[in-house]
């Protein structure tokens, strides 16, 4: 099961794909959780990509492209993948086409997560990150049991930096303008699906697995 993730940022893309990969045992590649990863190994990738992450812009294509192609030729990708973030542009999407079909491979699901900017904004300034897995929380939304720790390892959570309302509404006027092309690009492709992104985690999970399951 090949799926992309679609939707702006704060829509429950990472949310939802961390609860789907536990479901089917297939793996999540979520390009700014990797950029991330390179940010805090101080890796000179990490460092080109910080000042286009902390402005909420998108980080260059010669950056991404490399990094999610040696990604999707591990062997765990065998199975199928979640791809979370990516693509995020019609140039990111035509690579990736290629870069499946020269794996023989394609896209079986485009998952649209649908939310109005005004939420996503609450969303985005009350999220709640684990430092050592991951794991995403909301102040109001999803709290944790343990004010500032994580349910699931204990580990210290954190607000992303790039979560403060002025890079938010960056970030939204860039997908606004580059990545919801892609609700199009996928659409005439036959693979489209569009779900309201702002339902309950669980509600959305439940339409999520009727779309996979072809109920
Ligand atoms: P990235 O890390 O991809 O961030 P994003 O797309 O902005 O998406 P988010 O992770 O913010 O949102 P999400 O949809 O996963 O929401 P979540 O599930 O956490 O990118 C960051 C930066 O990296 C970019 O700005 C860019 O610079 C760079 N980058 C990354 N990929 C790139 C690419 N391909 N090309 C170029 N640059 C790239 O949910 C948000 C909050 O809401 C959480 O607190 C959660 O608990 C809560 N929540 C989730 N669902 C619900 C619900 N149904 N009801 C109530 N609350 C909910
Ligand atoms: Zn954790």
């Amino acid at each position: 099961m090949n799926i992309v993730f679609l939707g702006p940022p704060g829509a429950g893309k990472g949310t939802q794909a961390k609860i789907l990969i536990e479901k089917y045992g297939i793996p999540q590649i979520s390009t700014g959780d990797m950029l991330r990863e390179h940010r805090a190994k101080g890796t000179e990738l990490g460092k080109k990509a910080q000042e286009y992450m902390d402005k909420g812009q998108l980080v260059p294509d010669e950056i991404i492209l490399g990094m999610v192609k040696e990604r999707l030729s591990q062997a765990d990708c065998a199975k199928g993948f979640i791809l979370d973030g990516f693509p995020r542009t019609v140039a990111q999407a035509e690579a990736l086409d290629k870069i499946l079909s020269e794996m023989g491979k394609k896209l079986d699901f485009a998952l649209a997560l649908v939310v109005p900017d005004e939420l996503l904004v609450e969303r985005l300034t009350g999220r709640r990150t684990c430092k050592s897995c991951g794991m995403m929380y909301h102040v109001k939304y999803k709290p944790p049991k343990v004010e500032g720790k994580c349910d699931a390892c204990g580990g210290e959570l954190y607000q992303r930096p790039d979560d403060n309302e002025e890079t938010v509404r960056n970030r939204l006027k860039v997908y606004h303008e580059s990545t919801a092309p892609l609700i199009d690009y996928y659409n005439k492709k036959g693979i489209l699906k569009e779900i309201d992104g702002s339902k309950s985690i669980d509600e959305i999970t439940k339409q999520l697995i009727q779309i996979l399951e072809g109920k």
